[in-house]
């Protein structure tokens, strides 16, 4: 029965990447808008936390799935490489939500709303390098499909 919905991973990976990738652009339009756009920051920082559970969900799925994977020595590789970089993810956006809860005055500065930005753009620069690895494993190593 449960065989039905294997590999549970693929199911799940979408929601994350999406939420994340479009977290990070709404707030990067909101810090860039004259004046700061607080309503687009606002709802950026909801996505990206979604965004963060999502990621917390793709990785349970994914140490359910990995377990499956035949054990060569490529797949073993990226797979660690691709749980590396799901727990920077972690690390990455966990910080860039609590960064503007401890200082309420983020935005005001000049040179932190950049920093903040830099920060953010690489998240999502870490989610396509997660999702490229993901792909690869699938498409060029055949884990989940042969
Ligand atoms: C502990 C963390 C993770 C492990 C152990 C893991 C493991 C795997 C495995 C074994 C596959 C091959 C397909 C399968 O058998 O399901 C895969 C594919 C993939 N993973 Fe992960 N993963 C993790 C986290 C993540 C996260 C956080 C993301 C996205 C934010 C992600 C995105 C992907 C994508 C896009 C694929 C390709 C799916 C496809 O094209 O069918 N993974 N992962």
């Amino acid at each position: 029965m449960i065989e039905s919905f294997l590999p549970l991973h693929p199911r799940f990976v979408h929601f994350p990447i999406a939420l994340l990738l479009v977290g990070v652009a709404f707030v990067a339009i909101g810090l860039l808008r004259p004046g700061i756009a607080e309503r687009w920051l606002w709802a950026g920082r909801w996505l990206i936390f979604l965004g963060w559970i999502g990621t917390i969900v793709a990785g349970i799925t994914g140490l359910v799935d990995q377990s499956r994977a035949a054990d060569t020595l490529a797949v073993r590789d990226t797979v660690n490489l691709h749980i590396t970089v799901g727990i920077a993810l972690l690390i990455v956006f966990g910080l860039a939500l609590y960064w503007p809860l401890k200082q309420r005055d983020l935005w005001r500065t000049g040179s932190q709303r950049w920093a903040y930005l830099a920060w953010l753009l690489l998240g999502a620069l870490l989610v396509l390098v997660e999702g490229w690895l993901g792909g690869h494993l699938v498409y060029t190593l055949g884990v989940g499909v042969r």
